[in-house]
C-alpha cells in the first residue's frame, strides 16, 4: 500500500474552509487504500508566539475537527508530532542537508518574516520548511496532500532526500504532492484574490468549520463579488464569483459548468444564498460532532497517544537507518 503523510498546525480555534477543501477532504479520501499518517503539528506551530493554555486546546480542538470531519483511527494514524520525538531528530539532520540561500528562498518564509518585521521573525520560522520534511520523510511517505500553498515546500523536501540519498545511500522515499486542481487555493470571501488563511485572513472572510450556521450564514451573504451579474467561473474578472463557485461545487458535488446554469439569469443574490446554504448544511453535522467529541478529553487523548504508538515505531525505523547511514556510532 502506498503510504500518506500530511500535518496540519494547531493555530486557531477552528480550521476553515481552505484546509478542508484544500487538504483534510483528500485526507479522508485517501484513507481507504492507503497507509495514511495524519500529523497535527504543534512543533510548528510555535514558530509564531503561543499560550500554553490556548495550544493545548487547539490542539485537542484539531484531533475533535479531524475527527469530526472523517478521518477514522481505524483506517488511519492519527497523531501529535511532539509526541514523537524523532521529528526533531531527522529535523536537525535537514537543517545541516539544507543551503542557506536554499532556505531563504522559500516564500512563506518570505512572506510570514516580512509581516512580523525581519527582526522579530524567529530563526524557528527560517527552519520550518526542513522540520515539515523530516515529517515527511520519517514515514516514508509517497503522496503528500496539501494545498497550492505547501507545494515549494514538498519541492524542498524531495531535493533533500535527493541530497541524502545520493551522499550516504538510499534512505528515503522521494514523495509527491498530491494537489487538486479544483480546490488547492480557496480564497478569502471578502479578498478574493487573496488566500483564506488563520493568520492574515479578515475575521469575515474565513469560514470556521467551529463558527456558528448563523455566523457562516451571515459571512457568505455579505462576501464579495464582482462586476457584473453573470455567474460565471472567470478567476480574473470574477475572482469573487469564482471562488464561491469553486466552494459550492466542492461541496455539493456539482460541476461548476452545472452551477453555472443552474444560476443563468440570476443575480449574484440568489447564487450565494444557494453557497450559503450548501456551506452551513455541509458544516452543521461536522461542527456538532467535533463538539460532542470535546466534551470527553480522554477518548481524544487515548487516540492520539495510540497514534503516537503506531507513529513512532515507524518514525524510528528510519531514524536508525538514517543514523546508520551517516556514520553516527549506534
Ligand atoms: P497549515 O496548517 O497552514 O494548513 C493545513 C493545510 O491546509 C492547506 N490550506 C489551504 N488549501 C487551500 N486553500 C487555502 N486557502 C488553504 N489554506 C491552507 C495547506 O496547504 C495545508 O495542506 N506547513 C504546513 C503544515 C505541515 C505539513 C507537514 C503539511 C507541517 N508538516 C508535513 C504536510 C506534510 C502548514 O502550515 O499547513
Amino acid at each position: 500500500m502506498k503510504r500518506v503523510l500530511s500535518g496540519i498546525q494547531p493555530t486557531s480555534d477552528s480550521f476553515h474552509l481552505g484546509n478542508y477543501l484544500g487538504a483534510v477532504k483528500q485526507w479522508v479520501e485517501l484513507q481507504d487504500g492507503h497507509d495514511a499518517f495524519y500529523c497535527i503539528v504543534d512543533l510548528h506551530a510555535l514558530t509564531v508566539e503561543t499560550d500554553p493554555a490556548l495550544l493545548r486546546k487547539r490542539t485537542l480542538a484539531s484531533a475533535a475537527q479531524l475527527l469530526a470531519l472523517g478521518i477514522s483511527p481505524e483506517k488511519s494514524t492519527l497523531f501529535v508530532q511532539s509526541q514523537v520525538p524523532q521529528h526533531n531528530q531527522l529535523g536537525w539532520i535537514m537543517e545541516c542537508l539544507t543551503g542557506f540561500g536554499e532556505a531563504s528562498r522559500m516564500t512563506q518564509f518570505k512572506d510570514k518574516s516580512s509581516k512580523a518585521g525581519a527582526d522579530s521573525a524567529r530563526v524557528g520560522l527560517f527552519t520550518y520548511p526542513m522540520l515539515q520534511a523530516a515529517d515527511i520523510l520519517l514515514y516514508q511517505a509517497d503522496y503528500v496532500p496539501v494545498g497550492e500553498d505547501q507545494r515549494q515546500h514538498i519541492e524542498l523536501t524531495r531535493d533533500l532526500a535527493g541530497r541524502f540519498n545520493s551522499r550516504y545511500g538510499q534512505t528515503f522515499q522521494l514523495p509527491e504532492a498530491y494537489i487538486l486542481k479544483t480546490a488547492a487555493k480557496i480564497n478569502d470571501i471578502q479578498e478574493p484574490t487573496a488566500k483564506m488563511s488563520k493568520s492574515s485572513g479578515s475575521v469575515a472572510g474565513v469560514i470556521e468549520i467551529m463558527d456558528s450556521p448563523e455566523a457562516n450564514l451571515k459571512k457568505i451573504k455579505s462576501a464579495v463579488t464582482d462586476a457584473g451579474r453573470e455567474v460565471k467561473f472567470d478567476p480574473i474578472e470574477k475572482p469573487g464569483i469564482s471562488n464561491l463557485l469553486t466552494i459550492h461545487s466542492a461541496l455539493s458535488g456539482s460541476s461548476i459548468s452545472a452551477l453555472e446554469g443552474e444560476f443563468a439569469g440570476k443575480g449574484y443574490g440568489d447564487f450565494k444564498a444557494a453557497v450559503a446554504e450548501v456551506v452551513v448544511e455541509y458544516l452543521r453535522p461536522i461542527r456538532a460532532a467535533a463538539l460532542e467529541l470535546l466534551e470527553d478529553e480522554k477518548h481524544l487523548l487515548d487516540i492520539l497517544h495510540q497514534g503516537s504508538q503506531k507513529a513512532g515505531a515507524v518514525a524510528q525505523e528510519t531514524i536508525s537507518a538514517t543514523y546508520k547511514n551517516l556514520g553516527v556510532v549506534l
